[in-house]
């Protein structure tokens, strides 16, 4: 049976939710894909012992390790942030190996970077948890919606934020408390400020956008407005009105211009994102061709972002052994002559 070797860096919350999903879906890997997905090894700074589950897996302090081993085809990136994630998927694809990723912060700052070495080295990039945890929404917007100019997205991207407005919503806890709870569970961003300011739902507009329309989009072109300031008396105003609070991601695609932002909005409490509660996120993609499609699952937490990333590992995997590099990201085949997109914020 073929067997793809995967080399995964960083063993946080992701880190061990691929290496749990690969062990435990390995058969079923196999039976589906007739390749066998093995843990070669993982790398972490901070990791002195694997759990005995892991048996067979090498464990090193060392990214190099993973680099220079010629039997690793595929390197899964998980340590998030800036650097030095970014220098590590550039040697990896240098290497010759296919990435995965799910560090949105990372994609929405260095994308077109990080997909212009992607096509130089002809690797694939993959990205799908870096967007809606264990939503497959890039494999939709790439393959199931292939046939649609997508008019609009919009959703709540952010777990984190979602289950603090839910309990603040649902059971009046203060803000300071829901968000320990939300750390507790493995849903914050090591840093929360990017959850609860907005940031991390505008890493994932941006990502998506970039997919979706095929533009170059940055994280600095999406205007971001986030929860911190929202009291216990808005979330009762909106109640009294009809309305729940949500944080929301919001793109409209306008032809010569597209609309990118994020803000608390008011949803009226019969739309179909109002009932999207605690770490869920729920994103609404419209396309010309297929109208409306709400999507919606777990968008944090280590099995469902496990998932995620699991998934890009088999589909590389997949083309590595038809001798393929399908999955081109959007930025490399991008026309150069289409212009710089302008992105106006709504009033
Ligand atoms: N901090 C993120 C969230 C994790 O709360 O949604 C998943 O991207």
């Amino acid at each position: 049976m073929k067997e793809i070797r995967v080399g995964i860096i960083g063993f946080g919350t992701v880190g061990q939710g691929l290496a749990k999903a690969m062990l435990a879906q390995r058969e079923r890997l196999q039976q589906r894909t007739g390749i066998d997905f093995v843990l070669a090894t993982v790398a972490d700074i901070a990791v002195t012992s694997l759990p005995d589950e892991f048996g067979q897996v090498t464990l090193t302090n060392n990214a190099e390790d993973i680099f220079n081993d010629p039997t690793i085809d595929i390197v899964a990136e998980l340590i998030g942030g800036m650097e030095p994630a970014r220098s590590f998927l550039l040697k990896a694809m240098e290497k010759g190996k296919h990435v995965v990723t799910a560090n949105k912060a990372l994609l929405s700052v260095h994308g077109k970077e990080i997909f212009a070495a992607a096509a130089k080295n002809n690797v694939e990039v993959g990205f799908e948890a870096s967007v809606g945890g264990g939503i497959p929404v890039i494999k939709a917007l790439k393959e199931g919606l292939v046939a649609n100019r997508i008019n609009y997205i919009k959703g709540i991207m952010n777990g984190t934020a979602n289950y603090i407005l839910t309990q603040m919503t649902d059971h009046g806890t203060p803000f300071a408390e829901v968000l320990k709870e939300a750390q507790e569970l493995g849903f914050a961003e090591a840093d929360p400020t990017y959850d609860i300011e907005g940031i991390d739902t505008a890493h994932k507009l941006a990502i998506l956008m970039t997919i979706a329309y095929g533009l170059n989009v940055h994280l600095d072109d999406v205007s971001v407005e986030g929860i911190s300031s929202i009291e216990p008396i808005d979330i009762e105003f909106a109640r009294r009105f009809g309305y729940r609070i949500k944080l929301l991601a919001i793109s409209r695609n306008h032809g010569e211009s597209v609309e990118a932002r994020v803000h608390p909005t008011m949803v009226p409490e019969g739309h179909m994102l109002a009932t999207i509660n605690g770490a869920f996120n729920g994103i609404q993609l419209r396309g010309d061709t297929v109208g409306d499609v709400l999507l919606y699952g777990q968008g944090a937490g280590m099995m469902p972002t496990g998932s995620a990333v699991a998934a890009d590992v088999v589909d590389i995997g997949r083309n590595i052994a038809n001798g393929s590099v399908n999955r081109v990201p959007a930025l490399s085949y991008l026309p150069e002559n289409i212009g710089e997109p302008t992105i106006t914020p709504m009033e």
